[in-house]
C-alpha cells in the first residue's frame, strides 16, 4: 500500500462508515490476491508490426491486405460505415453492435493503388492502404479525414493476450468529442483519457477522469469533414488526443494525433463519414435505435437519498402540488431497500409501497426504484439463493464466487455476459412492478466494490462467461453495466410486453441507447460541476446516447440559491430533468431556496411542460434518426470553426438554442448564432446569425433562441397540443416535424412535416401529407412577426 492508496483508505473508513470502511480494507487485499494467484504476470514481450504489404484478396465490400506479419480485413458496408480489422478481426461478436452486421456494399471493390497499396472505392468514402499498413479514409473528392498508422503490437513470449497501440493523425483543424461521459468536454482538449468504467468515489468535477461510462468512440469534427470513430474493443485501454496546429498560411500544418493504446482485445474499427446527423444515423443504424422513453420520463423528476420514508415522500409531492409545480416522477434510492438488499422493501420506512406507488400514480407521478447489480451474500437471502442455485455469479479462477463490498456490506454479481443469468434477473423486476414501480433506475454498476486501495472494482482476473467464449473482468468490465441494462430491458418486455420500459443507468458501454439512457453520477455541487453536467450530456449524445442529464442542484453539499436556480432552468433543456441530492447533502426542492428561486422555477417547470410535446418528439426523432435531443452549436454547420469551440449553448433538436448560464453573478451572456434568423424567444427579438449577440440573462430565464420558420410542437394553456411557428426571414422558408405522443406502449407515431412559407404578407403553415399540402392538425400561433 502506497501513500495515495492510505489516504484513500482512510477516506473509504469516512465515506461508509467503520464496518463497511474494514470490510473494504479486507476486500481490497482479496482483489489483490486474487489477481496475483488468477493473472500470469506479463514476462518478456516481442513487439510486432504489419510489415510490408504481401498481396490483397477481395472480398464482397472490400476484402484482405497481407502483410508479412499481418492480414487487414476491410469492409465498407451498404451504410456507408467503413469496417477494418488488424489480424483477422471480423466484427462480430461484439457487444455493441445491434445485431448483424450491416451488409457489405457490393460496389466497394478492392483495387491496387499506387505505390504497392491498395484501396477500396465507394460512393461515399474511399479507404486508401499504404503498403507498410496505414489506412487513410478519405472523402470521395480524395481529402484524408484520418490516417492511421501501421499499429504495434506486443505480444508476451509465452502466448498471452497481446497490448496494442495505434496513432493517427487528422486534420491540423480538427476537434475531438466524445469518448462516452467525460466531465472536461465537450471539446477534449490534450490529454489521455482513460477507457475504464470508474466511480471515482464521492463526487466528482471537470478534473476528474475517467468516470462511470467510457466508450472508445470519437466525433472528429474537421473542415474536411466529420467522422466517428470507434474502436470495438471493450479492454482496458487509454486514447491521448493531441490537436493540431495550423501554419497560418506557412504550409507547415502539424496535424491532430491521437493515439489509442489497449491492454488486449482486438484491433477493429468502424469509421463513419458525413455531417454530424448523417453520422449519427449510421452510428444508430450499426449500434441501434436508441430506446423510447415513455413521455412522462421526458417530465419533471424529484430523487434524494434519504427521503426519509413513506410519509416524508408525500410530504414532498405534497409541496410541490400545493405550490401548482408540474412533478411526473419520484425516485426511491436504496434507503427504501430492507438492509439495501437489491429486490427488497424497508417495511419499516415504506410499509405500504404499492400503495404509495398507487396514490402517487392517481395524481400523476411515477414511482422509479434504484437497482443495484451486487446481492447480499448471505444464505436466506432470496436472491442470493436463486442466484447461487443456478450459479449465476461472476466467479474468481478457482471457481468460487467473487467477493466485494457495496452497500449491503459483502456481496457477489451477477455475471450479466451469461444469457441464462439475464434471463434471470430479468425476471426479478416482476417483484418491482408488483411494488407498484414504473421506471428503474441501474447504479454502481461499473461495478463498484468499494476498495480501499487499487481500483474499486472486481478483480481483473474474475472470470465471465462473455456469451459462452469465456474470459476475464479484463474484458467483461466496460460491458458489465451495458449487459445489465440489457438484461433488465428484455426483462421487463417480457413481464409487462404492453408498456415500453423505462431505465437509465449510470455505466454502459457503446450501444447501450438500445436499453435506455444514462445520468451524470455524482456530480460535485459548484460552477465547475455544473459545467460538467453539459458536457456530460453534450458528449454522450455525440456517442449515441441521446438521454440523459445532470442531479440539478449537484449531488453533494448544498448549492447556493443562484446555482441551483442555474442549474434547475439548464436542467429543464436536458432530456433527463431530476433533482437528485447525496444522504447527508442539502435539500432540493425549489421552495428551499428562497421564494425568489422557487419563481423562477416555477417558471422553469412551466416552460418545461409546455416543451414537452416538443421533447416526445425529439425522443421519436432520435430512435429513428440517432439524432441527440442535445446537440453541440456546431451540429448543422461543422465548418464554423467558432461554433465548433463554443462550449456554454447548444441546439435542442433543430429549432432552438438554449444559452443556460453557467457563471456566477451574470445577467447578460454572450451568445454565439450559427446562421440565419435566430429570435430571443422572451423579447421576439431577431438577430442574424452567424455571430455573437450579447443578451439578457436575469435570473429569472436563461436566452433561448427560436430559428426563424421552426415550428415546434407545445402544449396550449387547455393542455392540448398546438404549433408555435417563428416567422421565417421573408423570402425565406421553414419547417418542422410533430410527432404527437401515442402513449407507453409499441403503437407506431405518426410522423407528421409541416413547412412554413410567407404567403400575401402572412405566414402560411402547412402539413405535408403525401397526398400534398393540407391544413395544419392542430391550432397555429405565429411569433416573430
Ligand atoms: C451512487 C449514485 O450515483 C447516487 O446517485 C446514489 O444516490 C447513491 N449511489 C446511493 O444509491
Amino acid at each position: 500500500m502506497n501513500g495515495r492508496d492510505l489516504v484513500r483508505a482512510v477516506r473509504a473508513v469516512g465515506l461508509v462508515g467503520a464496518v463497511q470502511g474494514l470490510r473494504a480494507v479486507r476486500s481490497s487485499w482479496r482483489r489483490r490476491r486474487a489477481d496475483a494467484v488468477g493473472l500470469r504476470p506479463r514476462g518478456p514481450e516481442r513487439a510486432r508490426v504489419p510489415g510490408p504489404v504481401t498481396g490483397a484478396e477481395p472480398a464482397p465490400g472490400g476484402g484482405v491486405v497481407q502483410f508479412t506479419r499481418s492480414g487487414l480485413r476491410i469492409t465498407v458496408t451498404v451504410t456507408g460505415a467503413v469496417f477494418w480489422g488488424w489480424d483477422g478481426a471480423d466484427p462480430e461478436p461484439s457487444y455493441a453492435l445491434a445485431g448483424s452486421c450491416p451488409q457489405p456494399d457490393p460496389r466497394a471493390v478492392l483495387e491496387p493503388d499506387k505505390d504497392g497499396g491498395w484501396r477500396v472505392v465507394s460512393e461515399r468514402v474511399t479507404v486508401v492502404v499504404s503498403r507498410h499498413g496505414a489506412v487513410s479514409v478519405c472523402t470521395p473528392g480524395g481529402v484524408v479525414l484520418r490516417r492511421d498508422l501501421p499499429p504495434r503490437w506486443w505480444e508476451p513470449a509465452d502466448g498471452g493476450e497481446a497490448r496494442w497501440v495505434q496513432r493517427s493523425e487528422v486534420a491540423a483543424d480538427a476537434r475531438f468529442f466524445g469518448l462516452g461521459g467525460r466531465a472536461s468536454g465537450p471539446r477534449l482538449r490534450d490529454g489521455t483519457y482513460r477507457l475504464w468504467n470508474t466511480d471515482p468515489g464521492g463526487s466528482f468535477g471537470p478534473g476528474d477522469d475517467p468516470l462511470y461510462l467510457t466508450m472508445p468512440v470519437q466525433m472528429v469534427v474537421a473542415d474536411a469533414g466529420t467522422h466517428l470513430v470507434f474502436h470495438d474493443n471493450s479492454w482496458d485501454g487509454t486514447v491521448t488526443l493531441s490537436e493540431g496546429e495550423e501554419g497560418a498560411g506557412s504550409g507547415h500544418d502539424r496535424a491532430g494525433t491521437c493515439e489509442v493504446r489497449m491492454e488486449g482485445g482486438p484491433l477493429r474499427c468502424w469509421v463513419m463519414v458525413g455531417a454530424p446527423s448523417r453520422v449519427l444515423r449510421a452510428w444508430a443504424s450499426l449500434t441501434g435505435a436508441p430506446a423510447l422513453p415513455p413521455a412522462w420520463a421526458l417530465g419533471y423528476q424529484h430523487s434524494r437519498w434519504g427521503f426519509g420514508g413513506e410519509q416524508a415522500v408525500r410530504r414532498i409531492v405534497e409541496g410541490y402540488r400545493e405550490r401548482g409545480l408540474p412533478l411526473d416522477v419520484v425516485h426511491l434510492d436504496i434507503e427504501h431497500l430492507d438492509a439495501f438488499q437489491v429486490f427488497t422493501v424497508d417495511r419499516e420506512t415504506y410499509p405500504g409501497l404499492p400503495r404509495l406507488a398507487e396514490e402517487l400514480r392517481a395524481d400523476g407521478v411515477r414511482l422509479v426504484s434504484i437497482v443495484d447489480p451486487a446481492i447480499k451474500a448471505e444464505a436466506g437471502n432470496a436472491v442470493y439463493d436463486a442466484g447461487a442455485s443456478m450459479d449465476a455469479f461472476v466467479k474468481d479462477a478457482a471457481g468460487r464466487a467473487v467477493r466485494g463490498v457495496v452497500w449491503p456490506g459483502e456481496s457477489v454479481y451477477p455475471d450479466f455476459t451469461d444469457r441464462a443469468v439475464r434471463k434471470w434477473w430479468g425476471g426479478l423486476y416482476e417483484e418491482r412492478l408488483a411494488q407498484g414501480f414504473s421506471g428503474f433506475w441501474h447504479d454502481m454498476n461499473e461495478p463498484v466494490s468499494f476498495a480501499a486501495f487499487g481500483d474499486p472494482t472486481l478483480p481483473r482476473s474474475a472470470r465471465h462467461s462473455l456469451e459462452g467464449r469465456g474470459g476475464d473482468h479484463r474484458e467483461a468490465h466496460n460491458v458489465y453495466g451495458l449487459c445489465m441494462a440489457r438484461a433488465g430491458y428484455e426483462g421487463l418486455r417480457e413481464l409487462r410486453p404492453q408498456e415500453r420500459p423505462f431505465l437509465f443507468s449510470r455505466s454502459g458501454w457503446a450501444g447501450m441507447q438500445r436499453y435506455g439512457g444514462t445520468w451524470s453520477g455524482d456530480v460535485a455541487s459548484g460552477w465547475p460541476g455544473l459545467h460538467a453536467s453539459l458536457s456530460l450530456v453534450l458528449g454522450l449524445g455525440l456517442c449515441g446516447v441521446p438521454y440523459s442529464g445532470p442531479d440539478v442542484g449537484g449531488f453533494d453539499g448544498e448549492p447556493s440559491p443562484e446555482l441551483y436556480l442555474r442549474w434547475f432552468q439548464l436542467g429543464a433543456y436536458l432530456p433527463l430533468f431530476r433533482t437528485h441530492a447525496a444522504l447527508r447533502a442539502g435539500r432540493r426542492e425549489p421552495w428551499e431556496f428562497g421564494d425568489e428561486v422557487l419563481g423562477h422555477a416555477r417558471v422553469a417547470l412551466v416552460e418545461r411542460r409546455r416543451l414537452l410535446p416538443y421533447f416526445v418528439t425529439l425522443a421519436h426523432l432520435a430512435r429513428r434518426t440517432g439524432a441527440p435531443y442535445v446537440r453541440p452549436a456546431w451540429w448543422g454547420a461543422p465548418e464554423d470553426r467558432a461554433l465548433r469551440d463554443c462550449e456554454d449553448a447548444f441546439l435542442l433538436g433543430d429549432s432552438l438554442l438554449v444559452a443556460p448560464v453557467l457563471e456566477p453573478g451574470a445577467d447578460r451572456r454572450a451568445v454565439r448564432l450559427p446562421r440565419g434568423r435566430w429570435y430571443d424567444t422572451a423579447s421576439g427579438q431577431a438577430h442574424e446569425g452567424p455571430g455573437q449577440v450579447l443578451v439578457d440573462a436575469p435570473l429569472s430565464r436563461v436566452p433561448v433562441f427560436a430559428r426563424a420558420g421552426a415550428v415546434i410542437p407545445v402544449r396550449g394553456e387547455d393542455g392540448e397540443l398546438c404549433l408555435e411557428v417563428w416567422a421565417p426571414a421573408q423570402g425565406r422558408t421553414g419547417g418542422g416535424v410533430v410527432v404527437p405522443d401515442v402513449g407507453d406502449g409499441w403503437e407506431a407515431p405518426d410522423v407528421q412535416r409541416y413547412t412554413s412559407r410567407w404567403s400575401g404578407g402572412s405566414v402560411v403553415v402547412e402539413r405535408q401529407d403525401e397526398g400534398g399540402p393540407a391544413e395544419p392538425a392542430y391550432p397555429v400561433r405565429v411569433r416573430g412577426l
